[in-house]
């Protein structure tokens, strides 16, 4: 099983890369071939919106990163996406390459039948993680993946998405951060849930007992 992990961080390595970095790790070690993409390394262009795919299944940008990056979601059983909360959204970063994976969309749905999977990291406890994590969830649905949770059987407290928090409390009138997403124990214990979740969708006739 390959999986490739999305990050629209404009941070390498940050708190978004750690957390894709958890679900990766679980995965990896049931088996899973994965990869994190780091977008911030890539030249993604702006979509010209000139409607090409509207008639072919094709991009009419052909010389920055986008056709590459289209190859590794095709060549993947699973995409997963992580993006920072910025008010209340993916970053701009995400939001040009999810623009501009709409030859995949348009024509044919060339990524339906993939898992997916979305998560997000915020400053703020309610920060906008929810309403992020949606925006994501829909993009991935009208490609047609079939949406993967953390949720695992026989463990009910854990939420339907994976959303990652600095804020650690108050001390008085002053804020407690935590020093990254780490530090959040229901963060991490919910990525390495989303990535054994991941195996588990992708395998079939194999135990649960046999995965880690
Ligand atoms: C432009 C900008 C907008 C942000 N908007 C929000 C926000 O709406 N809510 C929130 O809780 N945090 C917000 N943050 C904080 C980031 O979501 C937070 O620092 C996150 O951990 C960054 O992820 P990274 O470490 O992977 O880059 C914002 C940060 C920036 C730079």
């Amino acid at each position: 099983m390959k999986i490739v992990a999305i990050n629209g961080s404009h941070r390498k390595g940050m708190n978004t890369a750690a957390m894709l970095g958890l679900v990766l790790e679980e995965a990896a070690r049931g088996g899973a071939e994965t990869e994190l993409v780091e977008l911030v390394d890539c030249r993604i262009e702006y979509c010209l919106s000139c409607n090409q795919c509207l008639r072919e299944p094709k991009c009419s940008i052909r010389d920055d990163d986008m056709p590459a990056l289209a190859e590794k979601m095709l060549a993947a059983d699973a995409v997963i996406l992580g993006s920072p909360v910025y008010f209340g959204n993916v970053t701009a970063r995400l939001k040009t390459f999810m623009d501009r994976t709409r030859w995949l969309h348009m024509r044919k749905n060339l990524l339906e039948g993939k898992l997916g999977a979305a998560l997000t990291h915020a400053g703020l406890r309610n920060g906008g993680q929810e309403m992020t994590q949606m925006i994501l969830e829909r993009f991935l649905l009208s490609h047609g993946f079939q949406l993967v949770e953390p949720r695992e059987p026989g463990r009910p407290i854990y939420n339907s998405a994976v959303m990652g928090t600095l804020f650690d409390g108050l001390d008085g009138d002053r804020f407690r951060w935590r020093k990254g997403a780490l530090e959040d124990a229901l963060a991490v214990a919910m990525c390495r849930a989303l990535g054994r979740n991941l195996l588990r969708r992708a395998t079939t006739g194999r135990e649960r007992a046999e995965l880690p």
